[in-house]
């Protein structure tokens, strides 16, 4: 049988998505009330980052511990994969030892590569083009707060990255609509969004893009690996800051997300993030739980 992996939003269908909601919900009572879920008893993750990371390696860390197996955290630095094993033999030799495996690194092709070598499912945990556990875990979370994400509007305020790649992907899983405003020079790269995805608007304007919005989310304007283009991008994100001014342009009853870590001042503003609309810390929290549920599934299969 295929191993099932997961490196992009779109690997799952919506009734995969279904059910691990389900799953996620169950289980995070399950931590909340502190009962014991040790479904993955004697099973390891393998933990690969070739960026930096707080949430995505205490989640996926913590969740694999929670669930009663063990979690391995390996880096470029002070593995050979700083000194040039290539992908494809890294994999072979990692998916011998363990019983799953999740990588944040550079090019999507990287994982992708790595994937087609390995024995166990491969988790994306972002690379350049892809963040597919954030966004599943902000779907939750918008699930959680307001319920069905089907048919609502989510005003995407910012860069064309790895987040907005996956948040055009859900739209189409899911069944919503994005209202996207990029800077120029920052806009949406064709080659990563499927042709027939009709389910998202470009704005020029990032205030109109947050009209009637349900839901406004924006991120750093430099992600990792683009440092050397900070400076111009300062300049260019110029207006894109999310303030209480692109949020009254919303919904009245809309949240704001962020995937974390936040520049107050840059594409956020303290009063927005630490607002009344803001579910940050939820969304984050939310990760631990999301990614508990696609361990147990990409490990066990339905449960
Ligand atoms: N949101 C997110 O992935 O955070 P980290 O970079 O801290 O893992
Ligand atoms: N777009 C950001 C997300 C960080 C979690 C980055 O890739 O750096």
């Amino acid at each position: 049988m295929a191993i099932k992996h997961y490196l992009q939003f779109a690997d799952f269908s919506l009734e995969e998505y279904a059910y691990l909601i389900e799953r996620t919900k169950i289980i995070k009572q399950k931590f909340k009330s502190y009962e014991p879920y040790h479904p993955l008893l004697d099973r390891t993750l393998v933990m690969v980052f070739e960026k930096n990371s707080t949430r995505t390696r205490l989640s996926f860390e913590a969740g694999m511990h929670q669930l009663g197996g063990a979690a391995i955290y390996l880096n470029t630095r002070d593995s050979q994969l700083g000194r040039g094993e290539p992908v494809e033999d890294a994999a072979q030799v990692m998916s011998r030892m363990c019983d799953i495996i999740m990588i944040r690194t550079f090019g999507q092709e990287i994982i992708e590569r790595f994937a087609a070598n390995s024995r166990v499912p491969v988790v994306n945990g972002l690379t350049n083009e892809q963040h597919p556990c954030q966004v599943f875990a902000d779907v939750f979370t918008y699930i959680e707060h307001r319920g069905s994400i089907a048919g609502k509007c989510v005003a995407w305020v910012g860069d064309a990255n790895n987040m907005l790649y996956s948040w055009l992907q859900a739209a189409e899983v899911f069944g919503f609509h994005l209202n996207v405003s990029t800077p120029v020079g920052y806009d949406i790269n064709p080659a990563f969004v499927s042709q027939n995805n009709l389910r998202y608007t470009v704005f020029k304007n990032p205030a109109d893009a947050c009209a009637g919005a349900d839901l406004v989310t924006t991120d750093v304007w430099t992600s990792m690996g683009y440092e050397q283009e900070n400076v111009a991008r300062l300049k260019a994100f110029d207006g894109w800051i999310v303030d209480s001014a692109k949020m009254q342009r919303a919904n009245p009853d809309a949240l704001f997300m962020h995937c974390l870590p936040a520049h107050r001042g840059e594409e956020v503003a303290a009063e927005v993030i630490d607002g009344p609309q803001s579910v940050v810390w939820d969304e984050a929290e939310n990760r631990l739980h999301v990614q508990k549920a696609l361990l147990e599934y990409l490990v066990l299969g339905k449960v």
